[in-house]
């Protein structure tokens, strides 16, 4: 059984993508700082994913810093044609772990090239412009100087598409003044709701929208009420968690992050997971 009555597929920046995908931050160190505690099953886990169909990887080159993209290139380079590999720039770690700002022209050029070289690509698919005028949540502020000096990158042909990620519909208006965005990407889940408004404004203009935290992130949703959900479907919370945001919205694309083969696969499954009006309605209750 499929997934509601929603596409399996859905366009991200000109190319059809599987609606699940993966986020590959938890392939860095704790922290994503520094190199993983396994390297060899973060290979594994890319590996598995590509060879389970996944064709949608999210990523950053500050995620290690550089350590995610150099794991990625190490396990799939050279990549398959269907791979749509999707970046960020605007940050930049600290020595000491720290995430800080990191939005002008010339971040901006450095870090693409960071991207460039740790993936070993010519050209970028998809570049998020991270916003960070409040790290952990969207607020007001003006991304035109940031994303004119990345539509100039796009000029270049180093960069195919641009998207946007942390940011509010204002300025995913500015933004579209200025250049194309193919997707957004903000904190959003079961239980952190804020924007649903978001979500269904994107969904009309046809812009696809990727939540990150889908699971809830470094620390993942605990809820009595998605386990009686889970168990009664016979699944597991995870798996009811993606199948509720694959049903939420049609311009939905997941990219659930894991360190872990065995829950690549699990969540891959959640795919077909088949969620009854009833329980969405249930689910409906968890959100804060
Ligand atoms: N734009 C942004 O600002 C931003 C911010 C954060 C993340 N992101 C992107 O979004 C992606 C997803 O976010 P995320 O990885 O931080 O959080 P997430 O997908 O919500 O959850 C990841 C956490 O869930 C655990 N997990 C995954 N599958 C599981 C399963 N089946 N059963 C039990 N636990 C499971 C993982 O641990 P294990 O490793 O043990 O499986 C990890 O602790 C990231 O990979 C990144 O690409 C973007």
């Amino acid at each position: 059984m499929s997934n509601s009555h929603h596409p399996v597929r859905i366009e991200l920046g000109g190319r059809r993508v599987n609606r699940i995908g993966y986020g590959a931050m938890q392939l860095a160190g704790p922290r994503v700082f520094g190199p993983p505690r396994d390297r060899q099953e973060a290979i594994a886990v890319l590996r598995a994913a590509v060879a389970e169909g996944v064709n949608h990887i999210d990523t950053a080159d500050f995620y290690g810093p550089h350590v995610t993209n150099q794991i990625i290139r190490e396990a799939l380079h050279p990549y398959p044609d269907d791979l749509v590999i999707v970046t960020k720039v605007g940050a930049k770690r600290g020595t000491d772990g720290s995430w800080n700002t990191a939005q002008s022209p010339r971040d901006l050029t450095e870090a693409v090239h960071d991207n460039l070289r740790n993936l070993g690509v010519d050209v970028l698919e998809v570049v998020n412009l991270r916003a960070m005028f409040d790290r952990h949540a969207p607020a007001e502020g003006s991304l035109a100087e940031a994303l004119t000096a990345l539509a100039e990158l796009k000029e270049q042909g180093l960069v195919r598409h641009i998207g946007l990620s942390n940011v509010t519909l204002n300025q995913v208006k500015e933004a579209r003044g200025i250049t194309p965005i193919v997707c957004v990407q903000n904190h959003y889940n079961l239980v952190h709701r804020a924007d649903d408004a978001l979500i269904d404004e994107l969904a009309r203009q046809d812009i696809p929208y990727v939540p990150y935290f889908p699971l809830g992130g470094f620390t993942p949703l605990q809820s009595a009420t998605l386990s009686s959900v889970a168990a009664r479907l016979g699944a597991t919370p995870m798996q009811v968690a993606l199948a509720w945001l694959l049903r939420r919205s049609p311009n939905i694309l997941l990219i659930p992050g894991t360190s872990r083969v065995t829950h690549l696969r699990e969540n891959l499954r959640a795919a077909s997971l088949a969620l009854p009006e009833d329980m969405a309605a249930e689910l409906e209750g968890i959100a804060s």
